[in-house]
């Protein structure tokens, strides 16, 4: 038996139909129709301990209806979910001892109150023995650097800081499973890779299940072998993100600064695709031509005063696989 079992999951939601202009707001306003949103449609999947797998999709596609139903917030319309053994919905406080969550678009803890206090409050919502609530907390204060805003109300901190004690306060209870949903949104740069540092170290040093969702393919590189894609509520693909991104991230978008704007640039191999004063966006496929030998072949001809590369976005590998199907 896997640690999380999910079998033909669906969800949906009953919607009030909108109807136009204003006869129709008011003809809604003393009759409502309903349509129904299929969310989620027969989904299954299953994950081994300590396995961090990505759930990846474009908007509304149905990850966070998942999320909901595999911590109990929301009962699945259809299908089974087993986490660690356990029907969420149906046993909602027991699930919570077993799982961490974090939902990165709004926080769990209480708000008004020194996030100190939001971590005492859960130590004994979960009764966590004194020693091991001290040993957790001096962890995630030395990884995460909580000290700094332990007396700050949660409402007064930063965006990073909250994020930060969002995910500390879902481990203190040391649960066997993470679900993180968007736990990197709207973080800068430094503050995203600590993150990704402390979900990698928390997997490797405890075996924590992790299930993580997220729009930056960066988190999923560097954090998931493996990745399960969804759109429109159904599995567009579950395997290893190696095998997704060699079929179908093979296109890549090199941008490079010119020392001097030059007309008529061109190299070999690649496909100018934007231009802008001495700024140059080459595309390539990386099967065809490495980074580095269209470096090496663009300086041979030109002055490079700075370069990136931009990987292939999800969203164009998802309409990749919606135009060209899985084979
Ligand atoms: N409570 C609700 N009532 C009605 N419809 C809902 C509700 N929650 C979600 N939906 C709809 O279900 C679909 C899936 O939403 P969900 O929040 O799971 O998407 P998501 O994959 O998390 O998207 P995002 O990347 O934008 O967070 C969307 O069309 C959404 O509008
Ligand atoms: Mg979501």
């Amino acid at each position: 038996m896997s640690l999380i079992e999910v079998n033909h999951l669906s969800k949906e939601f009953q919607v009030t139909k909108r109807q136009e202009g204003i006869r129709g707001a008011l003809r809604s306003l003393f009759h409502r129709e309903y349509t129904t949103k299929l969310a989620v449609q027969d989904i299954s999947f299953a994950l081994n301990t300590g396995e961090i797998v990505g759930y990846v999709g474009p908007n509304g596609a149905g990850k966070s209806t998942t999320i909901k139903m595999l911590t109990g917030i929301l009962v699945p319309t259809s299908g089974d979910i087993r986490v660690n053994g356990i029907t969420p919905y149906k046993e909602r406080q027991k699930n919570a001892r077993q799982i961490g969550v974090v939902f990165g678009q709004r926080s769990q803890l209480w708000w008004d109150l020194p996030t100190i206090e939001s971590f005492e409050l859960l130590r004994q919502v979960f009764q966590i023995p004194n020693d091991r609530y001290r040993q957790n907390m001096a962890r995630f204060c030395d990884i995460l650097g909580l000290e700094e805003f332990l007396q700050t109300p949660v409402r007064q901190l930063s965006l990073g800081q909250r994020m930060r004690a969002d995910i500390a306060a879902s481990l203190l209870h040391d649960p066997v499973i993470l679900f993180l949903d968007e736990p990197t949104i709207g973080l800068d740069v430094v503050a995203k890779e600590r993150m990704r540092s402390f979900i990698q170290e928390i997997n490797q040093e405890r075996g924590v299940t992790v299930i993580l969702t997220t729009h930056d393919m960066s988190d999923i590189e560097k954090l998931c072998k493996r990745m399960i894609l969804i759109d429109r509520g159904q599995v567009m693909y579950d395997g290893e993100l190696a095998k997704i991104k060699e079929k179908f991230g093979k296109e890549r978008v090199l941008i490079i600064d010119l020392e001097e704007a030059i007309a008529g640039f061109s190299v070999n191999g690649a496909e100018v695709i934007k231009q802008e004063g001495n700024r140059q966006w080459l595309k390539f496929n990386r099967d065809v031509m490495s980074t580095s030998q269209l470096i090496s072949q663009i300086s041979e001809k030109y002055e490079i005063k700075d370069l990136s590369i931009q990987d292939p976005e999800i969203e164009v590998m998802i309409r990749n696989i919606y135009e060209n199907g899985l084979d």
